[in-house]
C-alpha cells in the first residue's frame, strides 16, 4: 500500500509543534510495518541542504490559483529511508517562520493546489492521501471534486488526521472560487462554510474517508457540545467514520536506556542512580540550588496548555523548597511572567525562552514531576516522554491527558504513573502539585510510581498498527 502522507511540518526537517513529530514518527513506523510511505511537505526557507541532507531538484511545474499562476518547484531528499518531496515557490516559502502571516491562506491554498499536481507530475502512485490539520483539508475536496475522472485517483482514499482543532482554517468565501477554483455551491451548500467563512479543516472533514481524532477520549470530546471547539455538529454528520488514535513517543529520540544527550542511561530496573545523575546535571546548566523535588515544563507557551496556573503556583512551590525548570516560548504575557518568577528566585527557578533539544531532553530526565495542566490536550506528547524517563505528570485528565497517565488516587500504587485533576480550577492543580510534593518524600511509593510510568507503552508500534487497520478498512 502506497500513503503519502501530506503536512505542513514534520521532523526532522521542520517543527513547531506536535504535528511534525506524528507525522515523522508514524511514518517511520509504517516503513517498519512494510509499507510504501513518503511525505510532502512545503519547502520552507528553514530547510536548508547539509552534508548529509542532500536535495534533488526534480521538477517544476505551473500552479494556478485562478487566474494567478505560480511555479512549483519540486525537490526530494531522503532521511533515514523516508522520502520526502518538497514544494518549493520563494514568494510564499522562503520566509523566515512556518506560519502566521497574513496570506497564510493563500499559501497553503497553493500548497494543496500544488499536491495534487504533484501526483500526476511525478506519477506516483497513491492509494491513501494522509492529510493533517486546516492546512492540508482543501486536498480530498479538490481532488474529488475536480478531479474525479482522473484515472489516477480512482481508487485513493482519504484520511485526515486532526491535530488541534483551535485552528479551523478560515478563509474569506471568496477563496472558494478565486483561488480553489471551486463551485461557489460547495459554500451555499453549507458543505465546507463554517460561522459564514470557508473553513478549510471542516472541509477536510467533510470530504475525508476516515477522520481521526489523536486519542480516543479526545474524539470523545469532540462530539460533545462544550467540549468540541464547535465541531460536534460536522463530526456527529460523521460519526461512522471517525475515531481516536493515540499518538506515541519517538523511541528513536526518546528512551532513556538509549539517550546520547543525558548525564547517564538508565532504565526501569535501575533508574536510581541515572536519574540522580541527570538532575545533578540538569540543576547545575540551570545553576539551581536546593534539595527539594524538581518540576519541568517543556511547551509551548500558549493558553491551551493551561501555563498559567503554572506560573500562579510557582511561589508556593518555591517556598516549599520545590525547584522549577521552564522551556518554551510562546504568548508574550506568559514568558514575561517566567521571566519574572525566575527573576524572583534566581536559584530556584530557570526559565529558558525558546527551544533546546539538549535542555529538553536534561528536563524530561532530570525532573520529578513534569508539569502539564492543559486546558485542552488532543493527545500531548510531553507527558509521553516525561513518563518513559520515569517524570511523574501532573495532568489535567482532558483529551489524550485522560488516555495515557493514570493519576496517583492514595490506593492505586500500583497502577499510577502521575497526577490528575478534573476540573479547570487552580484551586485543583494546586491540589495535584501538593500531592506530588508529599509524595516525593514517601520514597518508597515514589519509586513504585517512578516504576510504573516508565513501563507503560507509549511506543508508536501500537499506534501505527491503528492507522494500517484504519487504511486497509476503506481500501
Ligand atoms: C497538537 C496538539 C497536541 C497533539 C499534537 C500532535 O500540537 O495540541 O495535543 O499531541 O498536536 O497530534
Amino acid at each position: 500500500m502506497t500513503i503519502a502522507m501530506i503536512a505542513s511540518e514534520a521532523n526532522p526537517l521542520c517543527k513547531t509543534g506536535g504535528l511534525a513529530d506524528v507525522v515523522w514518527s508514524l511514518t517511520k513506523e509504517l516503513k517498519n510495518l512494510g509499507q510504501d510511505c513518503f511525505v510532502v511537505l512545503p519547502f520552507y526557507k528553514c530547510i536548508k541542504e547539509t552534508p548529509t541532507l542532500l536535495f534533488k531538484k526534480l521538477k517544476s511545474y505551473d500552479v494556478y490559483l485562478s487566474w494567478r499562476c505560480q511555479t512549483a518547484d519540486v525537490f526530494s531528499c531522503e532521511v533515514r529511508g523516508v522520502t520526502f518531496y518538497l514544494i518549493g515557490n520563494d514568494y510564499y516559502f522562503n520566509r523566515e517562520d512556518l506560519y502566521g502571516y497574513a496570506d497564510d491562506g493563500e499559501r497553503f491554498a497553493f500548497y494543496c493546489l500544488a499536491v495534487r499536481a504533484l501526483f500526476g507530475q511525478l506519477d506516483l502512485p497513491c492509494d491513501i492521501i494522509h492529510v493533517h490539520d486546516w492546512q492540508t483539508g482543501m486536498i480530498p475536496v479538490l481532488i474529488k471534486e475536480q478531479s474525479k475522472d482522473d484515472p489516477r485517483f480512482q481508487h485513493t482514499k482519504f484520511v485526515m488526521t486532526l491535530h488541534n482543532e483551535a485552528f479551523k482554517g478560515f478563509l474569506d468565501r471568496y477563496f472558494v472560487n478565486h483561488f480553489f477554483g471551486l463551485d461557489d455551491s460547495l459554500f451555499d451548500s453549507g458543505a465546507i462554510r463554517f460561522d459564514g467563512m470557508l473553513s478549510t479543516l471542516k472541509a477536510g472533514i467533510v470530504y475525508a474517508d476516515k477522520v481521526v481524532a489523536v486519542s480516543p477520549n479526545h474524539a470523545n470530546e469532540l462530539l460533545q457540545p462544550g467540549d468540541s471547539m464547535r465541531l460536534d455538529g460536522v463530526l456527529a454528520l460523521r460519526e461512522g467514520d471517525f475515531l481516536g488514535i493515540v499518538n506515541g513517543v519517538d523511541d528513536d529520540e526518546f528512551d532513556p536506556e538509549n539517550d546520547m544527550f543525558i548525564a547517564k542511561n538508565y532504565g526501569h530496573r535501575d533508574f536510581t542512580e541515572g536519574k540522580a545523575q541527570c538532575k545533578a546535571r540538569l540543576l547545575s546548566v540551570c545553576e539551581l540550588k536546593g534539595d527539594g523535588p524538581t518540576f519541568g515544563l517543556v511547551s509551548r507557551l500558549t493558553y491551551q496548555k493551561g501555563v498559567e496556573m503554572v506560573l500562579r503556583i510557582g511561589d508556593e512551590l518555591v517556598s516549599k523548597g520545590a525547584r522549577l525548570v521552564i522551556l518554551g516560548h510562546g504568548e508574550c504575557e506568559i514568558e514575561q511572567g517566567f521571566e519574572e518568577l525566575h527573576l524572583r528566585h534566581p536559584d530556584r527557578c530557570l526559565y529558558y525562552r525558546g527551544y533546546n533539544n539538549q535542555l529538553a531532553h536534561d528536563i524530561y530526565s532530570g525532573s520529578d514531576f513534569f508539569l502539564m495542566p492543559s486546558l485542552f490536550e488532543p493527545c500531548g506528547i510531553g507527558q509521553m516522554i516525561a513518563q518513559r524517563y520515569g517524570t511523574l505528570p501532573i495532568v489535567r485528565e482532558v483529551g489524550g491527558l485522560k488516555d495515557t497517565v493514570i493519576g496517583y488516587d492514595g490506593k492505586n500504587e500500583d497502577t499510577a504513573t502521575g497526577f490528575s485533576f478534573t476540573d479547570y480550577d487552580f484551586g485543583r492543580f494546586r491540589d495535584s502539585c501538593l500531592q506530588a510534593l508529599s509524595l516525593y518524600s514517601e520514597t518508597k511509593t515514589f519509586a513504585k510510581l517512578v516504576h510504573n510510568a516508565m513501563t507503560v507503552d507509549h511506543s508508536w508500534a501500537r499506534s501505527a498498527m491503528a492507522y494500517l487497520g484504519l487504511y486497509q478498512s476503506i481500501l
